[in-house]
């Protein structure tokens, strides 16, 4: 990975953002830039590693059941009961859901767990959360479009939620087709159809407006959660909030996520894609809960969502994959594996 220099800030050039900045991506210290002068790696990097204190809490994040048979659920779609793995690398891990749901779900029996990430800020919390649950992740920063690790060192690369993050997708599957053993396996999910994605945008849009509508009958306004300001935050995190809109670049057509792994010399290449009304449900739950007064909630909202959710996705998996082209549905998952030399 190369360091790339931080811009000097133009004084004139206001809001600027406080930064610690550590690791290769953007140097060591703390320094105050004008978030518009970095580039869209930079952004993702400072926004994810301010993302990395309360990410686990804004996706419900757990390691339980819940999250357990989320995790596994998607793996077994594409991977068959029985698999075994040596080397496991999570790419763009996170805070380690993916990876560490699986491993306590069973899919990654006896294996040695390694997460990469841009965002230092992820990573830490990443190895807290395996060591918590009785795992050790080797955790490495790194760029997914020019991964810091060897050729062929991997049994299973898997990712979650990451590639549409990255300007070159593409230049990630390369990497992880490099540093894949030959018959090596490749799982990616949690990614955004195109389709899909436009769809759950009126479901969000929707749903704002009419929390919006109903939370302005007066006596009401009291529901609407404070802005960042107002619950105490500083104009940093104003700032670095505000980089959200900027870090989600990709959404993906299954077809042409096929074809980029085929390009990269993957055989076996396979899209699934899943999710069409649980999604929709999904997104109207996260759209109140992120409009809405903290901890107004509470668990059984929380449990009544989450089995709401459930039904819907067994609706959907049942009978609207049937009928349904798979472009609409919301997240895919690409199962493809690095063929045998020759
Ligand atoms: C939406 S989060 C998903 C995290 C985790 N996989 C999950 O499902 O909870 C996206 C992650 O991608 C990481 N990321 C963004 N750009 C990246 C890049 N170029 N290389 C590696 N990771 C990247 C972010 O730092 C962040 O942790």
């Amino acid at each position: 990975m190369t360091a790339q220099p931080l811009p000097v800030p133009d004084p004139q050039d206001r809001p600027t953002v406080d930064v610690v900045l550590t690791g290769d991506q953007l140097g060591e210290g703390v320094a105050s830039v004008d978030p518009r002068s970095l580039d869209v790696k930079q952004k993702q990097a400072i926004y994810h590693d301010w993302e990395s204190r309360t990410y686990e809490d804004k996706f419900s994040i757990s390691y339980d059941e819940r999250c357990i048979d989320y995790a596994r659920d998607r793996f077994r779609k594409v991977v068959p009961e029985g698999a075994g793995f040596g080397d496991v690398l999570e790419v763009g891990a996170g805070t380690g859901f993916f990876l560490i749901n699986l491993a306590l779900g069973g899919c990654l029996e006896g294996a040695a767990l390694n997460a990469t990430d841009l965002s230092p800020g992820m990573l830490e919390v990443c190895a807290r959360n395996g060591a918590e649950n009785g795992f050790d992740v080797a955790v490495r920063e790194g760029d997914a479009e020019a991964l810091p690790h060897d050729d062929e060192s991997f049994d299973l690369v898997i990712g979650h939620a990451f590639l549409h993050h990255l300007p070159v997708p593409g230049a990630a599957l390369n990497e992880m087709f490099r540093i894949l053993k030959p018959g090596g396996t490749l799982v990616l999910a949690g990614e955004p159809t195109e389709l899909g994605d436009r769809l759950s945008w009126a479901v969000k849009r929707n749903t704002w407006r009419a929390f919006r509508a109903v939370t302005s009958v007066p006596g009401l306004a009291e529901l609407r959660r404070p802005s960042i300001r107002e619950a105490g935050g500083s104009a940093n995190d104003e700032v670095l909030a505000g980089l959200e809109h900027e870090v989600d670049l990709h959404t993906f057509r299954p077809k042409d996520v096929e074809k980029m792994a085929r390009l990269s010399g993957f055989g076996e290449v396979s899209v699934v894609t899943e999710e069409l009304t649980a999604n929709w449900f999904g997104w109207a739950v996260r759209t109140i809960e992120g409009a809405v007064r903290p901890g107004l909630l509470g668990p059984r909202w929380a449990f009544a969502a989450f089995r709401g959710y459930l039904a819907l996705q067994r609706f959907d998996d049942d009978w609207l994959t049937r009928v349904v082209p798979r472009e609409a549905f919301y997240n895919l998952i690409l199962h493809a594996r690095k063929p045998y030399p020759g």
